[in-house]
């Protein structure tokens, strides 16, 4: 993962990179740092810890600069690996990972090269400055071609205070021109202001001095279009709540009424109505929280429109050898659209034939550059590293479609109770505050199980990661037929167990499951849409979910799982908005 940017131009540098890097915090946060160009010499300020611990580097004085948040993954966070990395005349911060770092670090120590971090970007620095023979742009290409990996590259050379350069293969890079000056980032939203917007493709180098903006190619310099952007970048506050995480639950309504797509009646999607037509067989891909709105999906999906729906977790399906048969659709799901193995499943069902469906929260994200369609959620930017609203809009956009494909295929979908899910939603977040006062037993559990059968087992899967991302308790999520085998040894007195009850059909089966939870001194809560469950001895506490069309209960029934999940990280003293060793967006593999 990480951050990088970069600037150059009329101002000074350390504030511009500092404001950016706040930005895209999102992509790590472990340590961070930032190098200044002055007067032939770099001045470099870093730090283990968040950006905000860069305040002291705001008066370092340049007006070329380059900064890096950091998700650790060759080295411990420490001041020694952050970014920005120096060797001889040049300064790096790098994005992705070197996988060969190893051998090309061997053979710089055999030049009696030495490192300082336990990095693979310094590496890079260490190239740069070998192949430099007057000539940064052939020093760059000439050390791409040695990196096996990921990179997006911001350099700086000492002796070029005017100069940045930048090299992009498999993780994004964007370059900007503002009325200030250049940029360079990992994001589009990082440099939000700038008025004219390139994105790099793989193989792709940049030179950004002065005015001036020149792309190149292994070939030659190239020319290149501006980014038709379709919405600008908003950076919400907190709006008085104590927690991201908490007021985007509160925003979940809104994220669902907002997400919901009447496929039939909008121009909008003529064309894609044709191709759901055609559809005999849907593919989802997708990572995390987002492969669990994939799970869900495939309940309503493969019930209202009798196609068959397979869900893998994207960095599975991109190393496996995936069947595309006539007529797949492959839906590549991603609230941020940068996480690395959803766009290389997404490129590979495209290289292999199927239609390629992105749903995305983030317009300009990545993912809309590999699909063939693009279906947007509107959840609003979200921030907190544990997905809420943006999994609610999921749902909500994923049941929208399911009902759409239904429809095109001949059968009857009503959608009618997909437009009272907001309220309901509204209804589920004001249930949720006796949960303040569990959370102090969860708080000192060993470990907690999820358990639901069908459209609940993806609730409990879902529920189960937010617990563990966020209050760090172990905890798994299982249908709750499988508890039996081989889980329920695991249940003994006080161990919490959250079940699950949405589904008619299965209710007394799962109610069979807390039953043997409860003979075994287990403590349940249970969270249902069944009245008449709440009161059973069997049950230590419980959420009254207000009533909703079966298949789509997950979007109400995760509601009290996040919020559990938000107290009980509150009651172990942690921060929920960014939990250790996470990042929002997971651009390496
Ligand atoms: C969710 O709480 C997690 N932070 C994580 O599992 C996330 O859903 C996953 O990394 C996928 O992210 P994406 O939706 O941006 O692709």
């Amino acid at each position: 993962m990480c951050g990088i940017i970069g600037y150059t131009g009329k101002a000074q540098a350390a504030p511009k990179l500092l404001l950016c890097l706040k930005r895209l915090e999102y992509r790590g946060y472990d340590s961070a740092g930032i190098a200044v160009l002055c007067e032939d010499n770099f001045s470099v300020y870093k730090r283990k810890g968040r950006v905000d611990e860069l305040e002291g580097a705001k008066a370092l004085s340049g007006t070329t600069g380059i900064g890096h948040t950091r998700w650790a993954t060759h080295g411990e966070p420490s001041e020694k690996n952050a970014h920005p990395h120096l060797y001889g005349r040049y300064a790096v911060v790098h994005n992705g990972i070197i996988e060969n770092y190893r051998q090309l670090k061997e053979e710089c120590e055999a030049r009696g090269e030495r490192f300082t971090s336990e990095t693979d970007s310094e590496v890079i620095a260490h190239l740069l400055d070998f192949y430099d023979e007057g000539d940064v742009l052939t020093a760059l290409r000439k050390t791409c071609a040695r990196l096996i990996g990921s990179y997006a590259l911001a350099v700086m050379r000492r002796d070029r205070a005017d100069a940045l350069y930048a090299a992009r293969r498999k993780s994004p890079l964007i370059v900007g021109r503002g009325n200030d000056g250049l940029y360079v980032a990992s994001d589009v939203p990082a440099i939000a202001e700038c008025g004219e917007l390139y994105s790099l493709a793989d193989g792709e180098f940049a030179l950004l001095q002065q005015d001036t903006i020149k792309f190149f190619r292994e070939e030659g310099e190239i020319g290149k279009e501006q980014m038709k952007l379709t919405s600008r970048a908003e950076f919400p506050d907190k709006g008085g709540y104590a927690h991201y995480m908490w007021k985007e639950m509160c925003e979940i309504p809104a994220a669902i009424a907002h997400s919901i797509i009447n496929f039939d009646s909008d121009p909008r999607f003529s064309a894609f109505n044709i191709v759901l037509c055609h559809t005999k067989y849907v593919q989802i891909v997708a990572c995390g929280t987002a492969y669990h709105s994939g799970i869900a999906a495939k309940y309503l999906i493969e019930r209202a429109a009798r196609i068959p729906v397979e869900v893998t977790v994207a960095s599975e399906y991109r190393y496996g050898d995936p069947i595309i048969r006539e007529g797949t659709l492959t839906l590549a799901v991603s609230q941020s659209g940068e996480t690395a193995d959803t766009l290389a499943a997404a490129q590979l069902a495209k290289e292999r034939g199927a239609t390629v469906v992105a749903v995305t929260n983030a317009p300009d994200s990545s993912i809309t550059r590999i699909a063939h369609f693009v279906l947007l959620t509107q959840a609003g930017r979200e921030i907190a590293v544990a997905a809420t609203k943006s999994f609610n809009a999921q749902l909500a956009l994923l049941y929208s479609f399911g009902t759409a494909l239904a429809a095109q295929q001949g059968k009857t979908a009503d959608r009618s109770a997909l437009l009272s899910l907001p309220a309901l939603a509204e209804q589920t977040l004001s249930r949720v505050e006796k949960l303040k006062m569990t959370a102090p037993f969860y708080a000192q559990a060993r470990s907690v199980y999820f358990i639901g059968r069908g459209a609940d087992y993806c609730a409990a899967l879902e529920g189960s990661l937010k617990l563990k991302e966020i209050s760090y308790l172990p905890s798994e999520g299982y249908p709750a037929g499988e508890l039996k085998h081989g889980t329920l040894a695991l249940v003994d007195e006080g161990t919490p167990v959250v079940a699950i009850l949405t589904q008619r059909a299965v209710a007394e089966k799962t109610m069979n499951a807390v039953s043997e939870v409860y003979a075994r001194g287990g403590k349940v809560l249970l969270i249902t849409s069944f009245p008449e469950y709440t009161a059973r001895k069997e049950v230590s506490v419980s959420i009254l979910l207000p009533a909703c069309e079966e298949l789509y209960s997950p979007i109400l029934s995760v509601i009290p799982l996040q919020a559990l999940a938000y107290y009980t990280a509150l009651a172990r003293g942690n921060d929920p908005d960014k939990p250790r060793n996470l990042a929002k967006s997971v651009t390496v593999e």
